[in-house]
C-alpha cells in the first residue's frame, strides 16, 4: 500500500458514483501492488483504461482450462495490443485430476457449479490474492441480483485475512453494459468474437450459452441454477451472510 493510512470510508465517500476512469486512478495511486482480474469479456475495457494509467500494470486471467477456444485467443491479442504484465492463473493439478477422475467432466450439472469453480477459479485466486494488497474487477451492479449494491471500493471480505486486509475495486459499478459497449466501440478495443455470436456474459464453455433478445445477460450463465446464486465464488461477498456460493 502507497498510504501509511488507507480510510476506506472516505474513499468509497469520493468515488460514490464515479466513472472507471477516476474509479481506477484512484485505486492505482493508492496501491502499487495491486492487480486487474481480466475473465476476458468486455472487461477489457477496463484493461484498455488502466494501461493508458498505469503502463505496465498487472493483469491475471484465471485459466480454468474450460474457456472457450475464442476467449483463448482473445486473452492473446489483448496481451499482444497492450502495455501489460499479463499472467495466466492454473488450478491445481492433483485438486483437478481428483476432481475429474472421481466425478467426471461435467460434474457441475449434477453438483452444481460450486466443487469445479473452487478447484478450477476461486483457489488459484486465493493462492495470487495472498500476495497482493488489493485487486480490481469488472463487475458491475447492472449483471446481476447480487451486484446491485456493489461499491465502487471494498474490503474484500471472502479473501481477507486479519492479518492482511484486501481491498477490491470495482471501476465499472456505475457503468451500464451499453456504456461498457460505448467505450470499447468508440475506442477501438478488440472484443471477444463471442460477443457477435449472441454471447453477452461470457465464462466457461460448459457453464455459458449465448441468450435471446431482451433476456437478462446472466441468464446464459449456470443457466441451470437459481438467479440469485449465481457467483462462483470469486465474488463471494455478493453473497448475504446466509447463502452460500
Ligand atoms: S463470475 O464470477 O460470474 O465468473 P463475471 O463473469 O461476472 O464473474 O466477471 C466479473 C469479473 O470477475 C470480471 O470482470 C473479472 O474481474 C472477474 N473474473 C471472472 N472470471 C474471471 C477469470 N476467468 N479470470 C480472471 N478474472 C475473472
Ligand atoms: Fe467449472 Fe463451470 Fe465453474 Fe468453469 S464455470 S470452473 S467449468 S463449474
Amino acid at each position: 500500500m502507497n498510504d501509511s493510512a488507507f480510510d476506506l470510508q472516505s474513499l468509497q465517500a469520493e468515488l460514490a458514483g464515479k466513472n472507471p476512469r477516476l474509479i481506477l486512478k484512484a485505486a492505482l495511486a493508492h496501491f502499487d501492488n495491486i492487480a486487474i482480474s481480466f475473465s476476458g469479456a468486455e472487461d477489457v475495457a477496463l484493461v484498455d483504461l488502466a494501461s493508458r494509467l498505469k503502463p505496465g500494470v498487472r493483469v491475471f486471467c484465471l485459466d480454468t482450462g474450460r474457456l472457450h477456444p475464442e476467449t483463448y485467443r482473445f486473452i492473446e491479442k489483448v496481451r499482444e495490443r497492450y502495455d501489460i504484465r499479463l499472467e495466466i492463473l492454473s488450478p491445481d493439478a492433483q485438486a483437478l485430476s481428483q476432481l475429474v477422475s472421481e466425478k467426471g467432466l461435467f460434474s457441475f450439472y449434477r453438483d452444481g457449479h460450486g466443487e469445479c469453480c473452487g478447484i478450477r477459479k476461486v483457489q488459484p485466486l486465493q493462492r495470487h490474492l495472498a500476495k497482493l494488497d488489493a485487486w480490481i474487477t469488472g463487475q458491475r451492479r447492472d449483471q446481476n441480483p447480487t451486484r446491485q449494491e456493489l461499491d465502487e471500493v471494498e474490503l474484500d471480505t471472502a479473501f481477507s485475512s486479519p492479518e492482511k486486509p484486501l481491498y477490491k475495486f470495482n471501476p465499472l459499478a456505475n457503468w451500464a453494459s451499453s456504456q461498457v459497449w460505448d467505450y470499447i466501440e468508440a475506442y477501438d478495443v478488440p472484443y471477444n468474437e463471442l460477443h457477435a455470436k449472441g454471447y453477452i456474459s461470457i465464462g466457461c464453455e460448459p457453464c455459458t450459452r449465448s441468450i435471446l433478445p431482451n433476456q437478462h445477460e446472466r441468464a446464459g450463465r449456470w443457466w441451470w441454477e437459481d438467479a440469485a446464486k449465481k457467483e462462483c465464488g470469486l465474488h463471494a461477498g455478493n453473497l448475504k451472510a446466509d447463502e452460500d456460493g
